[in-house]
């Protein structure tokens, strides 16, 4: 998980990026909104105090005038990474064969493509890795052009926990980590935004 703390006041939120350390990214917290990119509810890569201040009344501007309605818990005040590459793990409940788990690449043009792939829970480590080895752009992942490989060992680790999760309670419907941000062999991956329907 990313280091990050829900902040229910502009002082609040400049206390909080402190001691995270700039850059910070925010972002609007509400039971209403699912997508919060879609109301103006997140702004990137904020590098100090009096940008922060600025975007902080920005995203609640944005978010009052596209949802008047939807209740606001506070802004949610996160590190900001980059270099990693985006990946989306899910989980679902079906009626019929109980939890399935989801794997595919991130970032809006791939998906576009909707390139994933889904096999039901329990997997064990052999599972986890046919997963990733079954999307049609697995080779991004290996290291396409020069690139170094990313580090599908940690993306496995995360799909074998995320089955784990699924078996031990059955009362999640759905679960999304989008992005899970996966850096290059042997440096992890990090969860960016997740939600969970119980
Ligand atoms: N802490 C972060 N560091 C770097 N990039 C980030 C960070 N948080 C968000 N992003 C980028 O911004 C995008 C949107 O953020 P986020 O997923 O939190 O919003 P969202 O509205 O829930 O999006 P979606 O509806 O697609 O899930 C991410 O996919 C990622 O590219
Ligand atoms: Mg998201």
């Amino acid at each position: 998980m990313l280091k990050s703390h829900l902040a229910k006041s502009e002082e609040e939120a400049l206390a909080r990026a402190k001691e995270i350390g700039y850059p910070v990214v925010i972002k609007i917290v509400s039971p209403d909104i699912v997508h919060k990119v879609d109301v103006g509810g997140v702004k990137l890569d904020i590098e100090d105090a009096r940008e922060l201040q600025l975007q902080y009344r920005q995203i609640l501007a944005n978010v009052k005038a596209a949802r008047p309605d939807a209740a606001i818990w506070g802004v949610l005040v996160q590190e900001f990474i980059r270099g990693g590459k985006e990946t989306i793990i899910g989980l679902k409940h079906d009626p019929h064969f109980g939890p399935l788990l989801m794997f595919g690449l991130g970032g809006i043009y791939v998906e576009a493509l909707r390139d994933v792939t889904f096999r039901m829970a329990p997997i064990r480590e052999l599972g986890a890795y046919r997963m990733i080895q079954q999307i049609r752009s697995y080779k991004i992942l290996e290291g396409f052009r020069g690139e170094p490989p990313a580090d599908i060992d940690a993306i496995a680790e995360c799909l074998e926990r995320l089955s784990q999760l699924a078996m031990d309670f059955q009362e999640i419907l759905e679960l999304d980590i989008n992005p899970l941000m996966v850096f290059e062999k042997g440096r992890g991956a990090r969860v960016v935004d997740a939600r969970i329907l119980i």
